[in-house]
């Protein structure tokens, strides 16, 4: 069922507003990066640890391996547990990791508060999880600055886990079906375009020094103040006001605000047979999702796109490019990570022209096919390293490569197409379940990978590759195409797969008998 293609401004401005929320997860995923080195310098002197004199120098400061055991020589032993350079890296580690920690906890939540207050009071309620985790780190100056970064980060934390599921749930509800693969995208967008601000912004003649990174760490505050003040000029989802609230005249009015001067009887009836579907399944549980057969396929899928997503080694990536750039002899490793910025968020506007032309199921598994290809070769490039200096250059082209795939499906379309699987009955439930996994694979791979890599060396990316073949396997099979397509009609699919499947069953049963 496709409807009209229509961008009124009321939409434009609602889906910019919600996706602001997204900015910020980018931004604050990005930001602990390019400043560590001038940050863990400030721990040290308030925590009064005296540190070696390499640690002032290494010019990367990236991936934090210089206080990695067995990389960088051995640190100077530890006089006092308490006070010696040892505590600074579980300082770090913390301020770093306890981000997904708290996106982790609150994703769980979302959709009894996205039920509970409607999707836009939700994001402006949560919004003061936002503002007071910046400030918190932008004050971080005047107080106990690691206790203020770790509580900062872990309050941004806990909103973002909020807002990665609220807003998809939010964009796809108000989205035109015709436009919600396109505008779903834009998750990504702004993702990839808070990444490549706070990695621009963390440059040191920027806010990236001594003096300014409590303002780099605190900036997406800014984005938090403009989200309040604009949700206050957005209209509530229709969907939400028709099915959960059964206020039809207000969810008519919406409709008209969102889609101008298009008839709204068209899509009302659309929402009329999902409230049906809804009404005959009830209110469905997390316990519910995964124990009812009727939900399996779609779950199924739902997790294992955010598996595919986060275990591609994407963030792995993002961690180590700065690494593998200054190997392969660049001047300027961290404009060669800005570049990776760049062209991942270039890649993202692509997939948004994409993805309503060719479909999520052929982006994504060309995705995941190039990421595969690209890991290959950056194996290759690694291995033979010692060997042919020029190796290095197959690595470098081999990340663009493997950024660029992951941008084209990977990246954006595991953020909106949980909420296309689902009809509003389990819709909540299962983005509370599938942010929750996204949000914990992040965290698996951002504490992980150092040690994997300190244990495969060169060959580390061949267990991507590896993970790579396996999810493009099941996408192949098991992902169907959700473009175009009312939520409606994406549950028919699961219900015939899912007959198809008792059918198969029902069939092997009769020839068993038969054969007995
Ligand atoms: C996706 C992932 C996120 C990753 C980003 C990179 O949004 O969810 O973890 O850092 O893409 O562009």
């Amino acid at each position: 069922m496709q409807t009209e293609k229509h961008l009124t401004g009321t939409l434009v401005l609602s889906v910019f507003t919600a996706v602001l929320g997204f900015f910020q997860y980018g931004y604050s995923l990005g930001v602990i990066n390019a400043p560590q080195k001038v940050i863990e310098a400030h721990y040290g002197r308030v925590l009064g640890i005296v540190l070696p004199d390499r640690y002032a120098t290494n010019a990367s400061g990236e991936d934090g391996t210089f206080l990695q055991a067995g990389t960088e020589g051995t640190l100077p032993p530890p006089t006092d547990p308490t006070t010696s350079p040892h505590i600074l890296t579980m300082y770090w580690s913390l301020s770093v990791s306890v981000f997904a920690i708290g996106g982790m906890v609150s994703s769980f939540t979302v959709g009894w508060i996205g039920d509970r207050l409607g999707r836009v009071k939700a994001m402006l309620v949560v919004n003061v999880l936002s503002i007071a985790g910046n400030l918190l780190m932008g004050l971080a100056k005047f107080g106990p600055s690691h206790i203020l970064i770790i509580s900062g980060r872990a309050v941004t934390g806990l909103y973002c886990g909020l807002s990665s599921g609220l807003v998809p749930m939010y964009v796809s509800e108000v989205s035109p079906t015709a436009l919600r693969g396109a505008l779903g995208t834009l998750h990504q967008l702004a993702i990839v375009t808070g990444i490549l601000f706070s990695q621009v912004l963390g440059l040191d003649f920027l806010l990236g020094n001594d003096e300014m990174w409590p303002l780099l760490l605190g900036l997406s505050g800014v984005a938090a103040l403009l989200q309040f003040f604009l949700l206050l000029l957005c209209p509530e989802s229709p969907r939400y006001l028709y099915i959960k609230l059964g206020k039809v005249e207000e969810a008519k009015k919406n409709l008209k605000r969102l889609r101008g001067n298009c008839d709204p009887m068209k899509e009302i009836e659309e929402m009329e047979k999902e409230k049906q579907e809804a009404a005959s399944e009830k209110k469905v549980s997390i316990r519910q999702l995964f124990t009812s057969s009727k939900y399996r396929q779609a779950v199924i899928v739902a997790l294992m796109v955010q598996i595919s997503q986060q275990f591609s080694g994407i963030n792995a990536i993002f961690y180590y490019s700065t690494n593998i750039f200054e190997r392969a002899g660049v001047d300027q490793p961290v404009y060669a990570t800005i570049g990776v910025g760049v062209v991942n968020t270039v890649f993202t506007v692509i997939s948004v022209l994409l993805v309503e032309k060719a479909g999520r199921r052929s982006l994504f598994l060309a995705g995941l096919m190039g990421m595969l290809v690209s890991a290959v070769a950056m194996t290759v490039g690694l291995v033979l390293l010692s060997q042919f200096a020029w190796m290095s250059y197959v690595s470098m082209v081999a990340i663009f490569l493997f950024v660029i795939f992951f941008e084209v499906g990977p990246g954006p379309i595991p953020w909106f197409i949980v909420a296309e699987l689902f009809s509003q009955g389990p819709r909540p439930a299962a983005i509370a379940v599938a942010s929750f996994c996204n949000w914990a694979c992040n965290f698996i791979v951002g504490m992980c990978f150092q040690y994997i890599a300190d244990l495969c060396g060169p060959y580390v990316f061949a267990i991507f590759a590896g993970l790579l073949l396996i999810f493009f396997l099941f996408a192949y099979f098991k992902v169907p195409e959700t473009k175009g397509k009312s939520f409606e009609e994406i549950a028919a699919v699961f219900r015939r797969k899912k007959l198809s499947a008792k059918a198969m069953t029902e069939l092997q049963d009769l020839r068993r008998s038969e054969e007995a």
